[in-house]
């Protein structure tokens, strides 16, 4: 049966440990020039109903890599926009395709994607997830930290796709992950609540970002506006400006911190530039690993 990767739902340590095993080797790999071209012939559709650099640059690049190819479709160019239905377009396109990336608005229109298709689909960001990014993320964490086993994560500003995506990856993982949200911009509830099944309580939600920053292994921030939301902009910045990282606020980290952003950033609102250009800052790195990740995760699915 065809694997999607829609979210974390349901996937298991083993799970993410095989996709950062490939993504090791895979780097490796590269670095040292050695050609893999494991997915000849193989062809990925790329939907976007957003603006993207790094997702489409690291799907198109690492098809390439891997010997196939990606097609980048604007979903504005396409009858998706004038009104095909997801259904269609995924029947249709599992006759071309061996696999689909769609960024998007609603979490809804991937699944809808995915159910219809018969190759896998793979979430390149909704409204309410960014699971490509996190998986980048916990491997970056790994390459400086060692490990993400016990790690602390201070999640600081808008409780977004990405904030969500850090929740699934707590409830799956052993890692300690505190947000500091405004209130009325808080994570998503039902993930909130998975978080804490079982009796688990690796995810805390607080109001203050000094005490989500206190002792932190890791300082993460995202954008305060997302895609989508540009007429809150105004509104946001005000509401948010307690919530920027800077360097009073890495003085609160552990002291060999790294700082994290999955960019792109807007320097003097979430973060200052003298914290993502300065030398605990990661962003490159994080960047760099979505092209390494995306393809373990490319040639596990196709
Ligand atoms: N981080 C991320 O997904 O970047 P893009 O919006 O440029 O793809
Ligand atoms: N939260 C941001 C992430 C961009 C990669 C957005 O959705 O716009």
């Amino acid at each position: 049966m065809k694997k999607d990767l829609l979210s974390f739902t349901g996937m298991q340590p083993p799970d993410f440990e095989e996709i950062w095993r490939r993504t090791a080797r895979l780097k490796k790999m590269l670095k040292e020039g050695r050609k893999h071209a494991s997915l000849e012939g193989k062809t990925l559709g790329m939907i976007f109903d957003k603006s993207s650099t790094r997702t489409r640059i690291s799907f198109e690049v690492g098809m390439y890599q891997l010997g196939g190819i990606a097609l980048f479709l604007n979903s504005r160019d396409t009858q998706i926009g004038r009104g095909e239905t997801l259904a269609d377009s995924a029947r249709m396109m599992s006759c071309y395709l061996d696999g689909v990336m769609i960024r998007t608005f609603a979490q809804e229109r991937v699944e809808e994607l995915a159910r219809h298709a018969t190759i896998p689909v793979i979430n390149g960001l909704t409204d309410l997830l960014h699971p490509c990014q996190i998986l980048a993320d916990l491997f970056t964490i790994q390459e400086k930290k060692g490990s993400y086993e016990g790690v602390r994560v201070a999640y600081i500003g808008d409780g977004n796709n990405v904030a969500n995506s850090w929740i699934e990856a707590a409830t799956h993982l052993p890692f300690e992950l505190v947000l500091a949200c405004p209130e009325g911009y808080d994570p998503d509830d039902r993930l909130m609540k998975e978080s804490r099944k079982d009796g688990r309580d690796r995810v805390r939600l607080c109001r203050d970002p000094f005490e989500a920053a206190a002792g932190a292994d890791v300082l993460y921030t995202d954008v305060w506006t997302s895609m989508g939301q540009e007429a809150e902009s105004q509104k946001r910045k005000e509401i948010f400006a307690k919530y920027q990282i800077n360097g009073k606020l890495l003085g609160a980290a552990k002291k060999d911190a790294i700082v994290m952003h999955c960019l792109p950033a807007h320097r003097g609102e979430e973060i200052t530039a003298e914290v993502i250009d300065g030398p605990q800052s990661v962003v490159i790195d994080e960047a760099e690993n979505r092209l390494h990740a995306q393809k373990a995760v490319l040639e596990i699915l196709l």
